[in-house]
């Protein structure tokens, strides 16, 4: 059975109960930024997203040696930097350059480009890797000049192996985050990560009463989370979900199961040159996901086309 009757059929198995979400609008995730136009987690990338009208901008974050937070998707720096050229000699004997190990001064030396072919070009234009502190001050001066509330949706990448280096992240992104007065349920954030301890850490150990989302990979060490018991267990210190797209366009049910726990499902990422099998457009991608499946929201690195999407839907 082709994808597209795949998910239609199933789609229409829980139309019934399912459809638009209820309540707000959904709202478009910027996927590190709107990274199908400029490269991926820059501050140009972030700028432009806003522009187009995201209601959250997506910054992942891994830590520098000197314990900043920067925008980056790897723990290493070499797939969106030119970090193997300007330090030819700094990487760890498993061939990696590891932005741990480099201080903030350093990052700053590197030229950042795009991850994806046929993007953005590489070596052209002059791109860097920002701090979270910088993400932030961009996104909330923007929001003081133009009125809006848009928020940030910050990812920790990999806390376990930061934990291993000795540098742990949770007590860390709160603090940032509390100094530019996030910190409540209300606030316009969500934060993020695959790691479930780190965000039981958060909710339980650290009282972090922000918005919280356990990203769900379509890996199979974590298909055990995709069921009704799993959902269930993820209620009990999360707020939201972020699946694969592919785990809800396969079991649309998983939306009525994460609502019926009063989670947000916000699955990743809509790439309008990058669609799966089954959609001839991206907006029978979004009219899938959206409408047919009822997420509240979605991760796209196509914010402008989301939101065209929402606004020819009557959701803007
Ligand atoms: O955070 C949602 C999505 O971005 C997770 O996957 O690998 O693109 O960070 P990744
Ligand atoms: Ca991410």
């Amino acid at each position: 059975m082709k994808p597209c009757y795949f998910v239609s059929w199933v789609c229409l198995g829980v139309l019934m109960t399912s459809g638009w979400a209820a309540g707000a609008d959904p709202v478009v995730i910027a996927h590190r930024g709107a990274s199908g136009y400029l490269p991926e987690h820059t501050l140009e990338a972030y700028a432009l997203a806003y522009g187009m009208g995201a209601d959250f901008i997506e910054p992942d974050l891994v830590l520098t040696k000197d314990g900043h937070f920067i925008a980056l998707h790897d723990i290493h720096l070499q797939s969106t930097t030119d970090v193997e050229t300007r330090y030819p000699e700094r990487h760890r004997d498993d061939g990696e350059w590891y932005a741990a190990d480099f201080t903030l001064e350093e990052v700053r030396q590197l030229r950042a480009h795009e991850r994806l072919k046929n993007r953005f070009p590489e070596e052209k234009s002059a791109f860097h890797v920002p701090t979270l502190e910088e993400v932030i001050e961009l996104v909330q001066g923007l929001n003081e000049t133009t009125g809006r509330n848009v928020g940030i949706y910050p990812e920790l990448k990999e806390p376990s192996w930061h934990a291993k280096q000795g540098m742990p992240m949770e007590e860390k992104l709160l603090a940032v985050l509390n100094a530019y007065g996030y910190t409540g349920p209300e606030s316009a954030i969500f934060v993020q990560c695959f790691e479930p301890d780190t965000l039981k850490k958060l909710r339980n150990e650290l009282k972090c009463a922000l918005p919280l989302i356990q990203l769900i990979s379509s890996h199979k060490i974590q298909a055990s989370m995709v069921t009704q018991e799993g959902i269930k267990e993820i209620a009990a210190y999360a707020d939201g979900i972020g699946p694969d797209k592919s785990l809800v366009e396969k079991n649309p049910q998983l939306v009525t199961w994460a609502h019926e726990n009063q989670l947000k499902v916000h699955p990743y990422t809509v790439r309008a040159d990058s669609l799966p099998g089954g959609f001839a457009t991206v907006d029978a991608e979004f009219d899938a996901l959206f409408r047919e499946c009822g997420v509240d929201g979605l991760f796209t690195d196509f914010p402008d086309l989301a939101i065209a999407y929402l606004k020819g839907a009557g959701k803007r």
